[in-house]
């Protein structure tokens, strides 16, 4: 993160149905109760522009398109939400804690889109402009039992469908999670991976250690 920025930037990252929205508000209830001031977010979307994106990407309206105009629009998105919230938010010093960020677009676009890793590599350094998370955790669980939950999420809402990047077989799904998995081995200074199988309070428990032992709180 740039040093103008006083606030901290925390990601979370993993498959579909890793539980973590209710992570990130678990997380951001704990930072609260502390007295900081947090921003939660999410990725596609967390600003007006980006969430009409999110609309156009996953209902699969620019499917058509491929992967690598979808890995712009992914981009486009993040953009907007930098501007308009994230970069705002840390400059006020408040902490930014985000659903997802750029390590999506390298495991959806990059592994499950097969999109050119250096081209990706080379969008994310012109939109992040030398931002970076200072901490990512990545909630890592089996492919198969995440889509089940995720189906469950989906019907206790009233969605049946599943979206653009979910509908995809286990195998690929699990291949996303081993490209996660991957990242977190490259970059084990920003990355933190949290089983995500366990119960809910442990995998809360686990993310507060983690961030407090990271982030010096
Ligand atoms: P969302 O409903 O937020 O799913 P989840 O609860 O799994 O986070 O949908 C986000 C979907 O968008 C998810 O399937 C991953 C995909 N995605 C990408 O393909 N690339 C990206 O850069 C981002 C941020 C998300």
């Amino acid at each position: 993160m740039g040093d103008f920025l006083s606030g901290k930037f925390i990601t979370f990252e993993g498959g579909e149905g890793s539980g973590k929205s209710t992570q990130v508000r678990r997380l951001a209830e704990t930072l609260r109760g502390k007295g900081i001031g947090v921003v939660e977010t999410r990725e596609p979307g967390g600003s007006p522009g980006a969430e009409m994106l999110r609309h156009v990407l996953l209902t699969g309206v620019a499917e058509a398109l491929g992967p690598k105009a979808e890995a712009l629009l992914f981009a486009a998105a993040r953009d907007d939400h930098l501007r308009v919230t994230i970069r705002p938010a840390l400059e006020r010093g408040d902490w930014v804690i985000c659903d997802r960020f750029a390590d999506s677009t390298r495991v959806y676009q990059g592994i499950g889109g097969a999109v050119d890793v250096e081209f990706l590599g080379a969008l994310q350094d012109l939109i992040l402009q030398g931002l970076r998370p200072d901490l990512t955790l990545i909630l890592d669980i089996p492919a198969e039992l995440g889509l089940e939950r995720a189906a469950r999420r989906r019907g206790s809402q009233g969605r049946d469908a599943p979206d653009r990047f979910e509908k995809h077989p286990v195998a690929h799904h699990e291949r996303l999670r081993q490209g996660f998995l991957d990242i977190a081995k490259a970059e084990p200074e920003r990355c933190a991976v949290v089983d995500a199988t366990a119960d809910e309070d442990e995998v809360a428990a686990e993310i507060r250690q983690l961030v407090t032992e990271r982030l010096a709180l």
